[in-house]
């Protein structure tokens, strides 16, 4: 089956200017060579610590930002090529939802006018009837009430404000979504309804997803594949099961550490993020991990990984047991040769521990099992 989007090569280099006179100092690399498909109805979950480069990628995709280098192509067309008017076109079907609900919705605009309005952008639900017709079928979509679009946004709560910009994003009936950090800013239980409602619509409308988030445990739920970046680059990308059960990558190993463990293990896997983030605008040389990973080698600093299979998937059958191949039909790609010599990652995120990660992961579960059972 063709990809819905491909992306390759995808660079963005923000030119960093000094002084008076506005000299180019030099450059922020914020996404440094990208490589990923999403299939029609599928959701790719983008995840890093903050500064990684997620949002940047995104509004590459969305041709907000214009890229460095690299090509964007969307049912086989070459976004990157389009004129300004012929991409306003393809708008339609390519959606962005942001964080903040309340910084992208109007104040000043009723519910009904601020969904009607790409509506008639689009040239979609012609006359005045209709467009109230589709404006209560977008809201009854995302779980609110027709009467609501008389109301304001401040009139909602955050959880209903980003049903809203769901609603928003819906009306021009997309095939892709960009969801920016859609639920960062919730309560965990108003979290699970939100990315319930999403899958609820992705089932529905055989929409595709790019699901961006600094948190693994939200990514989980939603995710049929995730792509871990580190300083502009994915270090890791595999099926969300795959994943979770086997990481690889050192970094993958240190975010998922982040749910911790009462044993010792674990408690050293957890200061592999000990250290700040390297500057983005003076990347580490060779692998840009190797200042904060414990099992950094000195060829590390010099030879940078490619984001490869490794050479035994596929062929090294049962007697790997889960530290092996079959990890999905699309493979697992990790930015690190040396995976294969660490010890077994897996404990990490199966075992209980009783801090705070712990919990808010044991909350955000029990918040989805019953959203799940109370869904009509
Ligand atoms: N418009 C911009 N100008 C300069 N630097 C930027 C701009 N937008 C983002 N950056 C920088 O690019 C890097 C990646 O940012 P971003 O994509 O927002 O990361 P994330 O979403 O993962 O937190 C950061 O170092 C950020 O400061
Ligand atoms: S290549 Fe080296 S520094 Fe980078 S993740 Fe692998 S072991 Fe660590
Ligand atoms: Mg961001």
């Amino acid at each position: 089956m063709s990809a819905l989007l491909e992306v390759a090569g995808l660079t963005k280099h923000f030119p960093v200017k000094r002084g008076a006179f506005g000299f180019v100092s030099g450059h922020v690399r914020a996404v440094d060579g990208v490589d990923f498909e999403l299939r029609a109805g599928e959701t790719l979950a983008i995840v890093g610590e903050s500064g990684c480069g997620k949002s940047t990628v995104g509004r590459l995709v969305l041709r907000l930002l214009e890229p460095t280098a690299g090509s964007v192509r969307f049912e086989g067309e070459d976004l990157l090529a389009l004129s300004d008017s012929a991409m306003r076109a393809r708008r339609q079907r390519l959606q962005v939802i942001f964080q903040d609900p309340y910084a992208s919705l109007n104040p000043r605009m009723t519910v009904g006018a601020m969904l009607a309005e790409p509506l008639m952008l689009h040239g979609l639900a012609g006359t005045d009837a209709a467009r109230r017709a589709r404006v209560g079928e977008l809201l009854d979509l995302v779980g609110l009430r027709p009467d609501h679009a008389r109301r304001y946004p401040h009139e909602f709560s955050g959880g209903q404000r980003q049903r809203l910009a769901i609603a928003r994003a819906l009306a021009v009936e997309p095939k892709l979504i960009v969801a920016d950090e859609p639920v960062s800013a919730l309560d965990v239980s108003i979290q699970a309804q939100v990315i319930n409602l999403m899958r609820a619509l992705q089932d529905r409308f055989g929409l595709a997803y790019i699901f961006i988030s600094h948190d693994l445990a939200v990514v989980k739920h939603i995710a049929d594949r995730i792509a871990v970046m580190y300083l502009g680059k994915i270090v890791e990308t595999a099926t969300t099961e795959a994943l979770f059960r086997n990481p690889r990558h050192p970094y993958t190993r240190a975010l998922l550490a982040a749910v911790p463990l009462p044993d010792p293990t674990a408690t050293r896997e957890r200061s592999l993020l000990e250290g700040d983030i390297p500057s983005a605008m003076n990347p580490p040389t060779g692998c840009r991990f190797h200042t904060r990973c414990r099992f950094a080698k000195d060829s590390c600093r010099r030879d940078e990984p490619e984001l490869a299979a490794s050479p035994a998937d596929g062929d090294n059958g049962p007697a790997d047991g889960d530290r092996g191949p079959a990890d999905g039909d699309r493979g697992h790609l990790t930015a690190c040769p040396w995976w294969r010599e660490f010890p077994p990652a897996s404990s990490i995120v199966e075992a209980a521990g009783q801090d705070q990660d712990r919990i808010r992961l044991a909350r955000l579960q029990a918040a989805f099992v019953t959203a799940q059972r109370e869904a009509p």
